[in-house]
């Protein structure tokens, strides 16, 4: 099996990094292919940037977009504008909209569409509550939740999955290597049964508390393709140290 390329992409959530210029600097200065390596900043912050880090190998998020093309949404945004505002991915189904918006997967997937459509790349974000680990229900939970969150016909070459325990988010406590590697492997297993071999090479990010102090135990895992990093993306000397350990 092909090794695909590794990624890392930083979720501001709903903040911005302290000294935005200078965090902005070290990333533009960057010149390593590998880890790929994007930020998905707050919408309002989405189009200063993409400016500011245009020409340089780091790509730029938004953190989620409306199904639609255009239209009567107020206070929404559609995936063609927040790709005019410099966005070349999409984050899509995190566990802080389904749970704390109540996002289905039925509109994950329609999100997916949207920004597929724009040429854009889709992450899709899955993983169990701890109640859900504790039924025992962790693995069969987010094999329907991704395969429920994946839109017919889905465009693979952009596409990323997020594998983000929901216990594991912003807690300080990641998944351990045995938990990681087993949820990956099952996840590995739902996308080559949905879709045949090109399943096989489909990045597959692990996120959920990610430091440098546990990014060696992360990295070498065979099926983690890249991370998925909030609160260590906003301070520039962490997420830079796990750019470093991707590469
Ligand atoms: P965290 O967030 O790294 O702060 O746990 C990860 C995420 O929500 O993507």
């Amino acid at each position: 099996m092909r090794r695909p390329e590794r990624s890392i992409i930083g979720n501001w959530k709903m903040n911005a990094p302290e000294a935005l210029e200078a965090y902005l600097e070290v990333l533009a200065a960057r010149t390593d292919k590998l880890p790929a390596v994007a930020v998905c900043p707050p919408a309002t912050l989405l189009a200063q940037v993409a400016r500011t880090l245009e020409g340089t190998s780091i790509a730029v998020g938004a953190q989620d977009c409306h199904p639609a093309e255009q239209g009567a949404f107020t206070g929404d945004l559609s995936a063609p504008l927040v790709q005019r505002a410099g966005a070349r991915l999409c984050l899509l189904g995190h566990s802080e909209r389904r749970q704390g918006l109540g996002e289905t997967s039925e509109l994950v997937a329609r999100k997916v569409q949207a920004v597929q459509r724009r040429t854009m790349t889709a992450v899709v974000c899955v993983g169990e509550t701890l109640a859900t680990r504790e039924a025992g229900l962790a693995a069969s939970f987010t094999v329907d939740q991704l395969l429920s969150s994946l839109p017919e016909g889905a465009a693979l070459e952009r596409l990323l999955i997020a594998y983000e325990p929901v216990w594991a988010i912003g807690t300080g406590r990641s998944a351990n290597a045995n938990e990681i590697e087993e949820m990956h492997g099952v996840i590995r297993g739902a996308l080559v049964d949905r879709f045949g071999a090109p399943g096989q090479g489909l990045p597959i990010l692990y996120g959920g508390s990610v430091t440098p102090a546990n990014i060696h135990a992360i990295a070498p895992i065979a099926e983690v393709a890249g991370c998925l990093v909030g609160g260590a993306s906003l301070d520039i000397a962490a997420f830079a140290a796990l750019i470093e350990a991707l590469g």
